[in-house]
């Protein structure tokens, strides 16, 4: 599959994603105010990387992109909220998010806040009302919290609180960015695949393949930090040297960092393998596309 292919089947699996978050609080039983910062920052744009990674590997294992909508939208509403509490003041201070001011900055730090609270709950309404079995979903909610809580990215951002301002070991680094970006991205992979009926082989292939992601997911974003520009990031450039954060670049190196994203992509790719399906296709364009990406 070509980069151009991939591109537009992520743009194509990233719309239904936006089709069905736009419809999500349109029930009007939500405070006005509440509703309005929520989507403000959920229908910003972004890449929708993990819910595509998420119906990817349902579809790679048989189910159809219908069945999981709701579950790949829950991890969005999870990735979201993330977003808008790293970029508060207490935390990395940012003032643009997905080429928009920031939610604290749009409205105030307690609504940005309680939209966060919103997103990360509401989050547990659309995973457990998909209709499929339910010992698929409660398998899937299982791995999903535990991958977005105190064990996964929230520790994560604790850790990442911890080291700024000082300087990190390679395995302290690579425990953090593990964490707090890591386990999302392979939680998208692996509850796809649960959701999707896959066996437990299957299961250890979408791990190894989203957690090898993960990380060269952050590497990269590390890597952006410094020679990305903030028009095309939709975020700001240098707000990791500006808090003396630390990351792969200010321990590494930019072409170390390089390097390690790469070994990174090419571990992913082994574990998709044995997989001859297109959407096997898809994850392998996606994977190198993780590189590459200038955004
Ligand atoms: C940014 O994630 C935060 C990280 C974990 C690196 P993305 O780069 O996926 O952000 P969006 O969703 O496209 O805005
Ligand atoms: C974010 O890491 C990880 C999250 C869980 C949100 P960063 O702080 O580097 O993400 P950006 O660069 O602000 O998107
Ligand atoms: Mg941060
Ligand atoms: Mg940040
Ligand atoms: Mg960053």
């Amino acid at each position: 599959m070509t980069p151009q292919e991939m591109k537009a089947e992520l743009k194509s699996l990233g719309a239904l994603v936006e089709g069905r978050l736009a419809t999500v609080f349109g029930d009007g039983a939500t405070p006005v105010r509440l509703t309005e910062s929520m989507e403000y920052s959920l229908m910003a744009g972004g890449k929708r990387l993990r819910p595509v990674l998420c119906l990817a590997w349902a579809e790679l294992v048989g189910a159809s992109a219908g069945a999981v909508l709701d579950f790949a939208c829950a991890i969005e509403c999870i990735h979201t909220y993330s977003l808008i509490h790293d970029d508060l003041p207490a935390m990395d201070d940012d003032d643009l998010r997905r080429g928009k001011p920031s939610n604290h900055k749009q409205f105030d730090e307690a609504t940005a806040i309680l939209a966060g609270d919103g997103l990360l709950t509401e989050a547990f309404t659309l995973a457990s009302g998909l209709a499929l079995s339910p010992d698929r979903v409660l398998k899937a909610i299982f791995h999903l919290s535990t991958a977005a809580g105190p064990r996964g990215m929230v520790g994560g951002q604790v850790l990442d609180m911890g080291l700024t301002g000082k300087s990190a070991s390679l395995p302290q680094l690579r425990q953090m960015h593990a964490m707090k970006t890591g386990a999302l991205i392979e939680s998208s992979c692996v509850t796809g695949c649960i959701l999707g009926g896959g066996t437990g082989g299957d299961l250890a292939l979408a791990s190894e393949y989203g957690r090898a992601v993960g990380l060269a997911f952050q590497v990269t974003d590390d890597i952006l930090d410094v020679v990305g520009d903030t028009a095309a990031l939709g975020k700001p450039a240098g707000s990791d040297e500006a808090q003396g954060k630390s990351t792969y670049p200010a321990l590494l190196g930019i072409e170390k960092s390089r390097e390690l994203a790469r070994q990174s992509v090419d571990q992913a790719l082994a574990a998709l393998a044995g997989f001859d399906h297109p959407r096997a296709d898809f994850l392998r364009a996606v994977a190198e596309y993780i590189l590459d990406r200038t955004h």
